[in-house]
């Protein structure tokens, strides 16, 4: 990853582990002050330590909008300003048919992936100047279905939606949004998950293999750079060829 984004100030929700931590490293490399959120403040705190000046965290659930707003409060109270937000935060759940699928997990999986993003959003996008940009983790999961995954399909395409949405509103402005569908990615997410599965999942992709959270993180920080100034409402997906098939 080779960007310059020194003077800006990123976000980054779930920053502390996989994809968000590796945006958070990269933004950090790139000259960017940058707010790690999440949910667990021990792991978020650690991150800004090791990364040390212009770095820092915050605890957020992104579940809860007044948690969001106070995470955005805290980016423009630490480093003034806000020009760049990643809304990473995201769960799965155990893979369950449609009829079996339980309320608390479609709940908690909605409130998660897809409010969580609408919750984030709302409060970036108040206090965003022109030339800011949003990008939102969205999956392979939010342009194709997949058996047993409901809640986890349905919230990806309604975070792809909700970034169309975001786009459109935001262009007048000069406030880009967009979407990324990362593949499988070597994270802690996949870690219910056994040898032999990763092995199988591994092999859904053409390239042969799973991803890795930096070549997730490249992709982000190319749609925050001012390398894609053109670029906005649109749904990248970043997974090895998996959606071509
Ligand atoms: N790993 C994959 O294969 C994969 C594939 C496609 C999409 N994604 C998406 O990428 C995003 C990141 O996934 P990952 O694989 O890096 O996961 P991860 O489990 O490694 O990290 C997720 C982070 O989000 C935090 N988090 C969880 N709930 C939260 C909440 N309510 N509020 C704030 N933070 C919360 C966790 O503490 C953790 O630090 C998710 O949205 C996921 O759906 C992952």
């Amino acid at each position: 990853m080779n960007f310059d984004l020194s003077g800006k100030v990123a976000l980054v929700t779930g920053g502390a582990s996989g994809i968000g931590e590796a945006c958070a490293r990269g933004f950090h490399a790139a000259g960017a002050k940058v707010v790690i959120a999440d949910l667990n403040p021990d792991a978020a705190g650690a991150l800004a330590d090791e990364l040390g000046e212009g770095a820092a965290a915050t605890k957020v659930d992104v579940a809860d909008p007044g948690s969001c707003q106070a995470m955005v409060d805290f980016t423009i109270k630490t480093f003034g300003a806000l020009d760049i937000a990643v809304n990473n935060a995201g769960i799965s759940t155990e893979l369950a048919p449609l009829p079996e699928t339980r309320i608390e997990d479609w709940r908690k999986v909605i409130s998660i992936n897809l409010d969580g993003v609408f919750y984030c959003l709302k409060p970036e996008m108040a206090v965003m100047k022109a030339g800011a940009s949003i990008v939102n983790i969205a999956s392979v999961m939010g342009a194709i279905g997949r058996t047993g995954a409901a809640a986890y399909v349905a919230s990806k395409h309604g975070v792809v939606g909700l970034t169309k949405v975001a786009a459109l509103e935001g262009a007048e402005n000069n406030i880009r949004v967009n979407a990324i569908g990362p593949g499988y990615i070597e994270t802690p997410l996949l870690k219910q998950a056994t040898l032999e599965a990763l092995d199988t999942i591994a092999g859904l992709h053409p390239v042969g293999r799973l991803g890795k959270p930096d070549e997730i993180a490249s992709a982000v920080l190319f749609l925050a750079s001012p390398a894609a100034s053109f670029i906005t409402g649109a749904y990248y997906p970043v997974d090895g060829g998996y959606i071509a098939q």
